[in-house]
Protein backbone atom coordinates (compact mmCIF):
# COMPACT_ATOMS: atom_id res chain seq x y z
CA UNK A 1 0.00 0.00 0.00
CA UNK A 2 1.18 3.36 -0.85
CA UNK A 3 -0.02 6.46 1.26
CA UNK A 4 1.31 9.98 1.32
CA UNK A 5 3.14 9.93 4.45
CA UNK A 6 5.02 8.06 6.98
CA UNK A 7 2.27 8.72 9.47
CA UNK A 8 -0.02 7.38 7.68
CA UNK A 9 1.68 4.45 6.65
CA UNK A 10 2.33 4.06 10.35
CA UNK A 11 -1.43 4.41 11.10
CA UNK A 12 -2.04 1.01 8.93
CA UNK A 13 1.05 -0.62 10.10
CA UNK A 14 -0.44 0.25 13.97
CA UNK A 15 -4.16 -1.38 12.82
CA UNK A 16 -2.00 -4.50 11.69
CA UNK A 17 -0.32 -5.15 15.37
CA UNK A 18 -3.39 -3.91 17.07
CA UNK A 19 -5.77 -6.64 15.21
CA UNK A 20 -2.93 -9.40 15.56
CA UNK A 21 -2.72 -8.96 18.83
CA UNK A 22 -6.68 -8.85 19.09
CA UNK A 23 -6.11 -12.33 17.21
CA UNK A 24 -3.91 -13.70 19.47
CA UNK A 25 -0.26 -12.80 18.77
CA UNK A 26 2.09 -13.82 21.42
CA UNK A 27 5.52 -12.52 19.90
CA UNK A 28 6.19 -9.60 17.63
CA UNK A 29 9.57 -9.38 15.88
CA UNK A 30 10.95 -5.72 16.05
CA UNK A 31 13.41 -4.00 14.17
CA UNK A 32 14.81 -0.98 14.31
CA UNK A 33 16.37 2.58 12.38
CA UNK A 34 14.26 4.96 11.52
CA UNK A 35 11.26 3.48 9.59
CA UNK A 36 9.42 1.41 12.39
CA UNK A 37 9.98 5.06 15.12
CA UNK A 38 6.32 6.56 14.46
CA UNK A 39 5.34 3.04 14.61
CA UNK A 40 6.53 2.84 17.93
CA UNK A 41 5.30 6.18 18.82
CA UNK A 42 1.61 4.98 17.89
CA UNK A 43 2.29 2.06 19.77
CA UNK A 44 3.39 4.53 22.86
CA UNK A 45 0.65 6.40 22.94
CA UNK A 46 -2.26 3.32 22.59
CA UNK A 47 -3.52 1.86 25.19
CA UNK A 48 -1.93 -1.60 23.40
CA UNK A 49 -0.69 -4.04 26.46
CA UNK A 50 2.02 -5.80 25.99
CA UNK A 51 2.62 -7.70 29.43
CA UNK A 52 2.20 -10.42 28.10
CA UNK A 53 3.75 -10.48 24.85
CA UNK A 54 7.29 -11.34 24.18
CA UNK A 55 9.52 -9.24 22.15
CA UNK A 56 12.33 -10.61 19.13
CA UNK A 57 14.79 -7.76 17.71
CA UNK A 58 16.07 -9.11 14.31
CA UNK A 59 19.84 -7.39 15.08
CA UNK A 60 22.43 -5.69 17.43
CA UNK A 61 25.72 -3.90 16.43
CA UNK A 62 28.67 -6.48 17.51
CA UNK A 63 31.17 -5.11 19.97
CA UNK A 64 28.29 -2.44 21.50
CA UNK A 65 27.08 -3.22 25.23
CA UNK A 66 23.25 -2.81 26.01
CA UNK A 67 23.70 0.31 27.66
CA UNK A 68 25.29 2.17 24.67
CA UNK A 69 23.43 4.87 23.03
CA UNK A 70 23.94 3.45 19.28
CA UNK A 71 22.77 0.34 20.28
CA UNK A 72 19.58 -1.31 19.29
CA UNK A 73 18.80 -2.02 23.02
CA UNK A 74 19.39 1.50 23.86
CA UNK A 75 17.14 2.27 20.99
CA UNK A 76 14.52 -0.16 22.16
CA UNK A 77 14.21 1.13 25.71
CA UNK A 78 13.98 5.14 23.80
CA UNK A 79 11.34 4.51 21.59
CA UNK A 80 8.86 1.55 23.24
CA UNK A 81 10.31 -0.78 26.18
CA UNK A 82 10.49 1.89 28.62
CA UNK A 83 6.85 3.19 27.50
CA UNK A 84 5.69 0.03 26.94
CA UNK A 85 7.53 -3.16 28.85
CA UNK A 86 7.27 -6.56 27.43
CA UNK A 87 6.91 -10.15 29.40
CA UNK A 88 10.21 -10.86 27.26
CA UNK A 89 12.49 -8.82 25.40
CA UNK A 90 15.13 -10.45 23.31
CA UNK A 91 18.04 -9.01 21.15
CA UNK A 92 21.25 -10.57 20.42
CA UNK A 93 23.89 -9.76 22.96
CA UNK A 94 26.45 -7.62 21.02
CA UNK A 95 29.32 -7.80 24.13
CA UNK A 96 29.30 -11.92 22.96
CA UNK A 97 32.70 -12.78 21.68
CA UNK A 98 32.21 -16.23 21.42
CA UNK A 99 29.72 -16.63 17.86
CA UNK A 100 28.86 -19.51 17.97
CA UNK A 101 27.57 -19.83 21.59
CA UNK A 102 25.07 -16.20 20.95
CA UNK A 103 24.06 -17.68 17.66
CA UNK A 104 23.10 -21.01 19.06
CA UNK A 105 21.42 -19.24 21.93
CA UNK A 106 19.93 -16.89 19.74
CA UNK A 107 18.14 -19.52 17.57
CA UNK A 108 16.90 -21.22 20.65
CA UNK A 109 15.33 -18.11 21.35
CA UNK A 110 13.32 -18.45 17.78
CA UNK A 111 12.25 -22.33 18.46
CA UNK A 112 11.21 -21.60 21.79
CA UNK A 113 8.96 -18.52 20.89
CA UNK A 114 7.64 -18.54 16.58
CA UNK A 115 7.27 -15.13 15.74
CA UNK A 116 3.88 -14.34 14.66
CA UNK A 117 4.27 -10.67 13.42
CA UNK A 118 7.50 -9.25 12.11
CA UNK A 119 8.07 -5.45 11.76
CA UNK A 120 10.83 -4.79 9.27
CA UNK A 121 12.76 -1.91 7.59
CA UNK A 122 15.10 -2.23 4.43
CA UNK A 123 18.59 -1.05 3.76
CA UNK A 124 19.36 1.12 0.39
CA UNK A 125 21.05 -2.28 -0.43
CA UNK A 126 17.61 -4.13 0.02
CA UNK A 127 19.20 -5.77 3.45
CA UNK A 128 16.42 -7.04 5.96
CA UNK A 129 18.30 -7.19 9.66
CA UNK A 130 21.27 -6.98 8.84
CA UNK A 131 21.12 -9.78 5.99
CA UNK A 132 23.59 -8.11 3.77
CA UNK A 133 23.31 -9.05 -0.07
CA UNK A 134 24.55 -12.66 -0.53
CA UNK A 135 23.03 -13.86 2.68
CA UNK A 136 21.67 -17.21 2.20
CA UNK A 137 17.78 -17.79 1.67
CA UNK A 138 17.95 -20.44 4.55
CA UNK A 139 20.01 -18.74 6.84
CA UNK A 140 20.04 -18.51 10.69
CA UNK A 141 21.41 -16.15 13.17
CA UNK A 142 25.22 -15.09 12.24
CA UNK A 143 27.74 -12.67 13.06
CA UNK A 144 28.06 -10.96 10.04
CA UNK A 145 30.15 -7.89 8.03
CA UNK A 146 28.46 -4.68 7.52
CA UNK A 147 28.02 -4.04 4.00
CA UNK A 148 30.42 -0.34 3.23
CA UNK A 149 26.27 0.94 1.87
CA UNK A 150 25.18 0.14 5.46
CA UNK A 151 27.93 1.48 7.72
CA UNK A 152 27.88 4.61 4.94
CA UNK A 153 24.00 4.86 6.01
CA UNK A 154 23.77 4.20 9.35
CA UNK A 155 27.11 6.88 10.03
CA UNK A 156 24.56 9.63 10.98
CA UNK A 157 23.19 8.06 13.89
CA UNK A 158 27.45 8.03 15.06
CA UNK A 159 29.86 10.90 15.37
CA UNK A 160 31.80 9.42 12.39
CA UNK A 161 32.34 6.55 9.99
CA UNK A 162 34.95 5.13 12.25
CA UNK A 163 32.87 4.82 15.16
CA UNK A 164 30.48 2.45 13.23
CA UNK A 165 30.71 -1.24 14.04
CA UNK A 166 31.54 -3.05 11.14
CA UNK A 167 29.91 -6.30 12.48
CA UNK A 168 26.50 -7.40 13.82
CA UNK A 169 24.67 -10.12 15.04
CA UNK A 170 21.27 -10.80 12.84
CA UNK A 171 18.89 -12.60 12.75
CA UNK A 172 19.35 -15.41 9.49
CA UNK A 173 16.49 -14.62 6.87
CA UNK A 174 15.43 -18.09 7.04
CA UNK A 175 14.00 -17.26 10.52
CA UNK A 176 12.60 -13.96 9.43
CA UNK A 177 10.47 -15.61 7.17
CA UNK A 178 9.08 -18.08 9.08
CA UNK A 179 7.14 -15.19 10.48
CA UNK A 180 3.24 -16.23 10.66
CA UNK A 181 2.33 -12.29 8.91
CA UNK A 182 5.66 -9.55 8.08
CA UNK A 183 4.61 -5.89 8.08
CA UNK A 184 7.52 -4.26 5.73
CA UNK A 185 7.88 -0.54 5.78
CA UNK A 186 10.11 1.87 3.54
CA UNK A 187 9.94 5.91 3.27
CA UNK A 188 12.03 8.30 1.32
CA UNK A 189 13.73 8.50 -2.48
CA UNK A 190 16.73 6.49 -0.20
CA UNK A 191 14.41 3.32 -0.77
CA UNK A 192 13.36 3.36 -4.04
CA UNK A 193 15.87 1.19 -6.05
CA UNK A 194 15.71 -1.34 -3.01
CA UNK A 195 12.22 -1.56 -3.51
CA UNK A 196 11.84 -1.97 -6.62
CA UNK A 197 14.38 -4.85 -7.39
CA UNK A 198 12.47 -6.20 -3.98
CA UNK A 199 9.35 -5.99 -5.49
CA UNK A 200 9.74 -6.57 -9.80
CA UNK A 201 13.50 -8.07 -9.77
CA UNK A 202 14.08 -12.18 -9.51
CA UNK A 203 14.32 -13.46 -6.31
CA UNK A 204 17.48 -13.59 -5.59
CA UNK A 205 20.13 -13.51 -2.66
CA UNK A 206 22.19 -10.64 -4.12
CA UNK A 207 18.49 -8.49 -3.38
CA UNK A 208 17.61 -9.94 0.43
CA UNK A 209 14.51 -8.62 0.56
CA UNK A 210 13.34 -10.48 -2.98
CA UNK A 211 12.58 -13.21 -0.95
CA UNK A 212 9.37 -11.44 0.54
CA UNK A 213 7.99 -12.01 -2.63
CA UNK A 214 7.43 -16.47 -1.57
CA UNK A 215 6.09 -15.39 1.99
CA UNK A 216 2.19 -15.86 1.95
CA UNK A 217 1.54 -12.79 4.32
CA UNK A 218 3.50 -9.75 3.73
CA UNK A 219 2.17 -6.28 4.08
CA UNK A 220 4.06 -3.71 2.36
CA UNK A 221 3.39 0.19 3.49
CA UNK A 222 5.47 2.87 1.33
CA UNK A 223 5.55 6.90 1.07
CA UNK A 224 5.17 7.83 -2.51
CA UNK A 225 9.12 8.85 -2.91
CA UNK A 226 9.82 4.77 -1.68
CA UNK A 227 7.09 3.39 -4.62
CA UNK A 228 8.77 6.09 -7.04
CA UNK A 229 10.38 3.52 -9.14
CA UNK A 230 7.69 0.89 -9.13
CA UNK A 231 6.83 0.15 -13.03
CA UNK A 232 2.90 1.59 -13.83
CA UNK A 233 1.61 -2.49 -13.96
CA UNK A 234 2.78 -2.67 -10.21
CA UNK A 235 1.50 0.14 -9.46
CA UNK A 236 -2.41 -0.29 -10.53
CA UNK A 237 -1.91 -3.51 -8.64
CA UNK A 238 -1.38 -2.23 -5.31
CA UNK A 239 -3.79 -0.29 -3.52
CA UNK A 240 -3.32 3.47 -3.18
CA UNK A 241 -4.68 4.56 0.01
CA UNK A 242 -7.18 6.68 0.14
CA UNK A 243 -6.20 9.20 3.09
C1 LIG B 1 19.59 -0.94 9.65
C2 LIG B 1 18.92 -2.12 10.37
C3 LIG B 1 17.78 -2.66 9.57
C4 LIG B 1 16.96 -1.50 9.06
C5 LIG B 1 17.74 -0.74 8.04
C6 LIG B 1 17.04 0.50 7.52
O1 LIG B 1 20.88 -1.16 9.23
N1 LIG B 1 19.79 -3.20 10.72
O2 LIG B 1 17.02 -3.55 10.38
O3 LIG B 1 15.78 -1.97 8.48
O4 LIG B 1 19.03 -0.46 8.45
O5 LIG B 1 17.14 1.54 8.42
P1 LIG B 1 16.29 2.85 8.33
O6 LIG B 1 14.89 2.47 8.67
O7 LIG B 1 16.88 3.78 9.35
O8 LIG B 1 16.41 3.37 6.95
Amino acid sequence: MIFDSQLEASKEAFRWVKESMEAGAEVLGLATGSSPETLYQLLRESDLDFRETVSINLDEYYGLAPDHPQSYHSYMEDQLFHAKPFKESYLPDGTQADAGQETARYDQILVDHPIDLQILGIGTNAHIGFNEPGAPFDGRTQRVDLAPATIQANQRFFGSLDEVPRQAYSMGIGSIMEAKEIILLAFGQAKAGAIQASIEGPVTEAVPASILQRHPHVLVLLDREAASDLSPETLSQVKQAQV
